[in-house]
Parts: C-alpha cells; structure tokens; sequence
C-alpha cells in the first residue's frame, strides 16, 4: 500500500483543505521520475506534448497514438502523483463512443488514472458518457488551444460580461457533469476567484491568479527549457536552456582539445592483456 499515492478522491478533498493541489506536464519517463518524487500531486500528459515535445506550432496535430506512447513513458515513473492525460483534439469530439473508446485506450493502454478534455457546457454530455463508463475526467475552460482557430490567438477569455457569464455557466455544467477538478486557463483573477468559491469542485488555474484551489505549469515553461517567448503568466524557476547550452559547448571544447575522455573516464587494459594482443598470444 502506497500511503503518498495521490487518487481522484485525494485530489477532491483537497476542495476543503488549506493545502493547494500542484500540477505539472511530464512528456516522458526521466522527467516523470523526478517528479514524481517530489511531493507533486498531478502529473498532466498535456497535449502541449505536441509543442514543446514534438515541435508543432499549435497543439492541434498531436495525434492519440502518440499521446499514448508518451503516456506510458510517463506512467513508468509515476508512482505518487495522480497521472492525467490530455485527449487530443477530435478524438472526443465527434461522438460519445469515440470520446469513450479513446479515453478507455489512455487508461488501459497507457497507465493514466483519469483524462482530461476541453470545453464547458457543450461538452459536459460528453464528459457524463466517460464518467459512466468509469473514467475520471478534469475539466479545462478559459482559454482552451484546442480552440485557437476560433478563437484567433492565445488571449486572456472573459473580456465583457457575457463572456464571463459563459464561463461561469460553464465551470457549474462541468460540475453537474461530474468532473473531479476544473484546469481554469487564461482568464481574470476575479473571474477565477467568485468560480472557485462558488462551485464544490477544485479549480487549477493557469494564468488564472492565486484564489484558485491549485496551480498548473507547463514543465519546460518553469525549467527554463521553452519557447523564447512565454505569455505572462508563466514564471521560470531556473534556467536549464542556459545551463544545458553551457554543459554542450564545455564538451564540445574539451572533446576537441582532448581534455575529455581523460584516465578518469577510460577503462585501462592491464600492460600484460596489451603485450598478449600484440604477441597474437
Ligand atoms: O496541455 C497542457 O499542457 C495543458 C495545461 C493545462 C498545462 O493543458
């Protein structure tokens, strides 16, 4: 028995706690163990998987297989934090059999614990379907980037009263749909403060300010390891890029001025084995 294993019902409660859920992305096994063994409740196969990972422009070409493969990496280090992943762009759209088929592969294939989908109340039939059929599902409204090209750009959502009465309704269909956690993206701190006090589900936010249950980062967005430009919201802790770029250019130096490998780093033939060689003994 795993008395750190963080499950759907440990992440729920929290609701009631003082102590806030944190959530971050891990795309394959090595960044999923160390992870994992910090105290970190939520490990998120995003489908950012398709940017940072794969080098798409948008998150919309990720496909299921590789959202798969990359889920079962992530699920072979992850041992105490809940393990979630994204269902990528129109593997749940289209039908409730489809969403149930596709998240179903994400459990029983890949080792995830419970899916994640986005969309508000338009989709909250859809989220019912996989609840009944026994697969947790994390909400995700605000800024959704499965929706970039209606939306036209990655921009705060909620910029007049009727949008923000939209996302309401929407965090309160999710709810009602059954959702164990709502991700709320981009979108104003009020906004995200009166929805995490109104509904009985937690809220992690991302770009969404501090009143929110917990908090959700994209991994390499903290290490230092993404994208030139980050939005705003995005704080990096350390700088890997820096660090990683430094370590490649002192190997490629000393690998030229045969500094490396040095006796330290070379196995040595005893002088005998050598002589034998030579003498074809
Ligand atoms: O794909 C992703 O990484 C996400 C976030 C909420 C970080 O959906």
């Amino acid at each position: 028995m795993n008395h750190n294993k963080k499950t759907v019902p440990t992440i729920m409660e929290r609701k009631n706690s003082s102590k806030k859920i944190v959530a971050l992305t891990a795309y394959d096994y090595s960044f999923s163990r160390l992870l994992d063994a910090t105290d970190l409740d939520i490990i998120l196969v995003g489908d950012s998987l398709a940017m940072v990972s794969l080098g798409h422009d948008t998150t919309l070409p990720v496909s299921m297989e590789e959202m798969i493969m990359h889920t079962r990496a992530v699920s072979k280090g992850c041992h105490n934090a809940l393990l979630v992943a994204d269902m990528p762009f129109m593997s749940y759209q289209v039908s409730d059999e489809q969403a149930i088929t596709n998240a179903g592969r994400l459990i029983q294939e890949a080792g995830a614990e419970a899916v994640k989908l986005e969309g508000g109340a338009r989709m909250a039939g859809r989220i019912q379907a996989l609840i009944h059929a026994d697969i947790p599902v994390m909400g995700h409204i605000g800024l959704t980037p499965q929706s970039i090209n209606r939306l036209g750009g990655y921009r705060v959502q909620g910029k007049n009263f009727k949008e923000t009465r939209q996302i309401k309704r929407d965090a309160l269909k999710l709810q009602e749909a059954g959702v164990f956690s709502i991700v709320l993206e981009g979108i104003y701190d009020d906004l995200a403060a009166e929805i995490t006090q109104d509904i009985k589900v937690p809220t992690i936010g991302i770009g969404a300010g501090i009143k929110c249950d917990g908090q959700i980062l994209v991994l390499h967005d903290l290490l230092g390891l993404g994208m030139s430009s980050t939005p705003k919201f995005v704080k990096q802790y350390t700088n890997l890029g820096n660090e990683t770029q430094k370590a490649v250019n002192n190997y490629i130096q000393e690998v030229r001025d045969e500094i490396f490998p040095d006796a330290d780093h070379s196995y040595k033939t005893k002088t005998q084995q050598l002589k034998s060689v030579s003498d074809g003994s």
